[in-house]
């Protein structure tokens, strides 16, 4: 197997080969460094079969896309991701196969809600869950402490101590460890409780990472920022917010609610469907398409999407745009259907 990280930075790219077939597999791929990443395929003579991101960065913007067009990879990500362009939504546990190369799905949510480890031969990529002498921040982007706690101690934790490590970020030099090493001397997780862990990630007290809004918003939703102009951190923190049985309730025959979708046509009626009655305007189009709602300032909006994330972008972005009443589905169609509430599907 050919393994190696990319980008020799505080940044870690992974690309994992197989010799024997030529197939290959590139991990959070940073999209400033494409050219090197298929220097790397051409010098090893591997055939990218696809590319993964373990999460939504905010961080930096994710070369999966890029990558995809110029090789034809397919994108993995997990099935919570929010973004529009992936070919395939894995889940806790599924396999995936590259060339004679074994991996296996980890979903370790916390540090984002579709944050996915990759266990292969020996070794676990562990995104920004795990770190080497740390652990990815839990204090945006719908991170929760609690729950990365539980993927570390329940799933990662649970690996032989041998397995080595290699985690998406290190800004300390460090290349990779080991579970048991972590274990026993990772300084938040070592001897700490769950609620020891929680109060230590509450009082990280870091600053947010630079441009976090266009870098997450841009990987949130696949729309280049010169197309939409992206609200801030603040304004999205506005946006309120509404459970699926709200809506539910707000969306009956005679409702005089607007449900406005903002995902791509295919998805629309593709596996999650639509809620019925939804009006489609994918994000980039929207704030081009609100001169044709003139007459619904003042009307009851709810915002969708799949997963709330771009459509809590498009609450923003209609509320600055003086629509007075716009509220966004909180979750998306992934909660929608997950609740088990009907769906519409045509075409
Ligand atoms: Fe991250």
């Amino acid at each position: 197997m050919i393994f190696q990280e990319l980008n020799n930075s505080i940044c870690k790219t992974y690309l994992l080969g197989c010799e024997a077939t030529g197939r290959a597999l590139i991990v959070d791929p940073v999209s400033t460094r494409t050219d090197r990443y298929l220097a790397m395929l051409a010098y090893h003579g591997l055939n990218l079969d696809y590319v993964l991101d373990t999460h939504t960065h905010a961080d930096h913007r994710s070369a999966c896309g890029e990558l995809s067009v110029l090789t034809g990879a397919k994108i993995v990500r997990h099935f919570t991701g929010p973004q529009p362009n992936a070919d395939i939504h894995v889940l806790d546990g599924d396999p995936l196969v590259v060339g004679n190369i074994e991996l296996k799905v980890l979903y370790t949510p916390g540090h984002t809600p579709d944050g996915i480890s990759l266990l292969g031969p020996e070794r676990v990529l562990t995104g920004d869950s795990l770190l080497v002498g740390g652990t990815g921040r839990t204090d945006f982007a719908a991170g929760d402490a609690g729950q990365q706690f539980d993927s570390i101690s329940k799933k990662l934790f649970t690996l032989p101590d041998e397995t080595l490590v290699f985690p998406g970020h290190d800004y300390r030099g460090n290349t990779q460890s080991t579970i048991g090493h972590e274990k026993r001397n990772n300084p938040r997780l070592a001897g700490k409780t769950r609620d020891q862990y929680i109060a230590i990630m509450d009082n990280l007290g870091l600053p947010l990472p630079e441009q976090i809004q266009e870098v997450l918003q841009i990987n949130a939703t696949d729309v280049e920022d010169s197309e939409i102009n992206y609200p801030s951190i603040c304004e999205l923190n506005k946006v309120f917010q509404m459970n699926a049985e709200s809506v539910l309730d707000e969306t009956g025959a005679d409702s005089s609610t607007l449900v406005i979708d903002v995902r791509q046509d295919q998805e629309f009626n593709g596996e999650l469907g639509h809620i019925a009655g939804a009006v489609l305007i994918p994000l980039n189009r929207l704030a081009a398409k609100t001169t044709e709602f003139e007459d619904d300032r003042d009307r009851k909006i709810i915002t969708v999407c799949r997963a709330g994330v771009r459509s809590t972008t498009a609450a923003a972005i209609l509320t600055a745009l003086n629509f007075t009443d716009v509220h966004n589905l909180k979750g998306g169609m992934i909660e929608w259907t997950r609740k088990g509430f009907s769906v519409e599907r045509k075409g």
